[in-house]
């Protein structure tokens, strides 16, 4: 593929990954992703903006072919999907200099053994005139890591936002549009990365707001050319703001919990309350994550395994615990045999998360009616809890 023209002067010079789909060996990418870079054209001076990930440096050098000189690579983000072909760049272009914050200096050093004399830290506001090009670089941290940044391009109006905005897609469209599988691309990716960065996120869009452009320019996926697209999702999913929605992970072995959760999600929709059940032997967490950005309640269900919870459960709590998402209310369902500590584990579990936990309901064997009966009663709970709730 031949580097992309954005605006005159601004290339998009990245690789898609159709095939890959596990991130961090953790998250699901259903859609594969892409590794953007940016060149961009001065009259004095060229920049890259961000590499690739290692297992595609070969496109990023086919896309470079012809670029003879580099005068700055930016490193927005140290993590290695995007700065990992840097050290081959050094090499190839010796005269380059790496652009970042003073945080991510050393985690280039560290992770990538970059030489640290052709590292220049840029400060939060810094503008660098490439020749009728302006970059204005701001520190954006917590997305994803704590040394993030962002960049300005005034002249053309594009925000260069590497994480921030991105989406797991791969698409042969150079731009996003508007269309509803773009959002929901973008709104997986927020749940499976940027979720637990909420707070810093709400400055950090206040921060990029102050400038003006028409064009965000992620690292991951396609490039938005309507920039107020995904800055309204994002003020809303950032925003304190929860939905009259229900989210239930749970397993069941022998049956007892399943009865318990569709029970409850009955009793729910009769009370007007939306809920989604996700069974984890089969469920995708990325799905559960989406969920997740807007419930106001989360219900676990799980069996009771060697007197604990099932694993599966508590893996599912303790993703959702390091997620962080919104959620203001939480309570534990399921079943024993003879005796269990599942309910507590899995509230434990869940410490990150400032919910009021409400009064869970544990069923030994099978379930019965004084059990239904308290499944009912914690939907008239959380039906109190929500209401107003959009
Ligand atoms: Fe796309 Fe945090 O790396």
């Amino acid at each position: 593929m031949k580097p992309r023209e954005i605006r005159p002067g601004v290339y998009w010079v990245g690789a898609i990954d159709w095939n890959r789909r596990l991130f961090d060996s953790l998250i699901p990418l259903p859609l594969g992703t892409s590794y953007n870079a940016y060149l961009i054209r001065g009259s004095e001076r060229t920049v890259l903006m961000d590499t690739v990930d290692p297992t595609m440096e070969q496109v990023l050098f086919r896309n470079l072919e012809g670029v003879e000189r580099l005068d700055y690579i930016v490193s927005h983000h140290a993590e290695q999907d995007h700065s990992g072909v840097l050290p081959s760049l050094m090499s190839r272009y010796s005269e380059a200099i790496v652009l970042c914050t003073p945080k991510a200096k050393p985690l280039l050093v560290d992770h990538l053994g970059i030489d640290p004399d052709r590292i220049k830290i840029v400060g939060d506001g810094e503008t660098l005139d490439l020749g009728g090009k302006t970059l204005r670089f701001l520190h954006t941290p917590w997305v994803h890591w704590p040394e993030t940044m962002t960049t300005h391009l005034a002249e053309d109006r594009i925000l260069f936002s590497c994480d921030f905005f991105g989406s797991h897609l791969a698409s042969s469209a150079l731009f996003a549009g508007t269309e509803p599988s773009v959002y929901d691309a973008a709104k997986r990716y927020y749940a499976e990365i940027m979720m637990p960065f909420r707070k810093p996120i709400q400055k950090n869009i206040e921060k990029v707001r102050r400038f003006e452009f028409d064009i965000i320019a992620p690292s991951h996926g396609p490039v938005y050319d309507d920039a107020g697209f995904i800055l309204s999702a994002y003020e809303e999913w950032v925003s304190d703001d929860v939905k009259n929605l229900v989210v239930i992970p749970y397993i069941s072995m022998h049956g007892s919990t399943e009865a318990m959760v569709m029970h409850l999600v009955d009793a729910l929709v009769d009370r007007a309350i939306r809920v989604h059940p996700f069974e984890l032997t089969s469920a995708d967490i990325g799905d559960m994550a989406m969920a997740l950005v807007d419930a106001a309640t989360l219900v676990l269900g799980t069996p009771t395994v060697l007197g604990g919870a099932h694993p599966t459960v508590l893996s599912a709590a303790v993703l959702t615990n390091l997620l962080r998402p919104k959620v203001r209310y939480a309570a534990v369902i399921g079943s024993y045999g003879w005796g269990s500590k599942a309910g507590e584990e899995v509230a434990g579990a869940l410490s990150n998360l400032k919910v009021e936990v409400l009064e869970g309901v544990m069923c030994k064997g099978l379930p019965r009616a004084d059990t239904y009966a308290a499944l009912d009663t914690l939907a008239d709970t959380i039906a109190d809890k929500h209401a107003g709730l959009p």
